[in-house]
C-alpha cells in the first residue's frame, strides 16, 4: 500500500479560477476512472457535454474579467501553485446563502490534508465576495471523505435530506452542514478525539486560516 504524506500546509491557497484551469477541470469530469463521477452522486445524464461545460466556464470567466470586483463562483486551489482541484459555490443566492463544493482533481493530492486547509480560505472568499449570511454544504452521505473535513473542521451538521439540484442523480441523501457568517466562526460539532477542535468550543475562522 502507497502512504502519501501529509501536504505542506502554508503553500495550500485559492484563487480564481483562470483559463489555464479549466483543461484539468475537464480530465477529471471526462476522463477519471469508470465510476467515480456516480459514486459521487452524479447523474451522468445531467453532465453538460464535455464542449458545453468547456465553453460555459470560460464565459464566465472572460465575464468575470469586465468587473471591477469578482464575482467569480468558481476558486481554484493551488499547491506550491499547481491548481488541484477546486472550490464552487452554487446555487447561490447573493446576500444570503450558496452551496459549497469541493473537487480535488489531482487524485494524488487527496486526503493529505488539503481539504482542511482549502475550504475555509474558500469559504473566507465566497462569504466576503457575495455578502453571505451562511454557507450550506450538502454532501451525499457515501462521501465519507467530503463528511469527514467538515467533520473534522467543526462545522455543525443540521440534519439530512434528499437532494435534486445541478448534476446530482435526484433522490440522492445527503448530510447538510452549515457554516455561518456573521461572528464569522465555526461552531464545533466534531466528537472525534482526532477532532483538533473541543466540541464545545467556538472556533474563529482566522484561527483555521492561519
Ligand atoms: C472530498 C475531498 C474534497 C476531501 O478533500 P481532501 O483534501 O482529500 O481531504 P483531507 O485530506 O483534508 O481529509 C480530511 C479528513 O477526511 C479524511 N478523508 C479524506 N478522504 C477520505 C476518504 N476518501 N475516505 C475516508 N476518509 C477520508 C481524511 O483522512 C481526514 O481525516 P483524518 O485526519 O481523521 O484522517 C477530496 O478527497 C475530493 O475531492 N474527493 C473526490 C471528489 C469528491 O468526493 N468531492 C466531494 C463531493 S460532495
Amino acid at each position: 500500500m502507497i502512504v502519501s504524506r501529509p501536504l505542506s500546509t502554508e503553500h495550500i491557497s485559492v484563487r480564481d479560477l483562470s483559463e489555464q484551469d479549466v483543461p484539468l477541470m475537464l480530465d477529471y469530469w471526462y476522463r477519471s476512472p469508470p465510476g467515480f463521477v456516480e459514486r459521487m452522486g452524479v447523474d451522468l445524464s445531467k453532465l453538460p457535454t464535455e464542449a458545453e461545460m468547456a465553453r460555459g466556464t470560460l464565459q464566465n470567466i472572460t465575464d468575470n474579467c469586465l468587473l471591477s470586483t469578482s464575482k467569480l463562483h468558481a476558486l481554484a486551489i493551488t499547491c506550491d501553485g499547481r491548481t488541484v482541484g477546486v472550490h464552487t459555490l452554487f446555487p447561490l443566492i447573493e446576500g444570503d446563502h450558496g452551496i459549497f463544493h469541493a473537487h480535488v482533481w489531482n487524485p494524488t493530492f487527496r486526503n493529505r490534508g488539503l481539504g482542511l486547509r482549502s475550504y475555509p480560505k474558500a469559504c473566507q472568499v465566497f462569504f466576503e465576495r457575495f455578502d453571505l449570511k451562511r454557507i450550506l454544504f450538502k454532501t451525499p452521505v457515501q462521501n465519507i471523505g467530503a463528511i469527514r473535513v467538515k467533520e473534522k473542521l467543526g462545522i455543525p451538521c443540521i440534519g439530512e435530506e434528499l437532494i435534486d439540484f445541478g448534476i446530482i442523480r435526484a433522490g440522492t441523501r445527503a448530510k447538510v452542514f452549515e457554516l455561518l457568517s456573521g461572528e464569522s466562526s465555526i461552531k464545533s460539532s466534531a466528537q472525534s478525539s482526532q477532532s483538533p477542535f473541543k466540541s464545545s468550543q467556538r472556533i474563529d475562522l482566522q484561527n483555521i486560516l492561519h
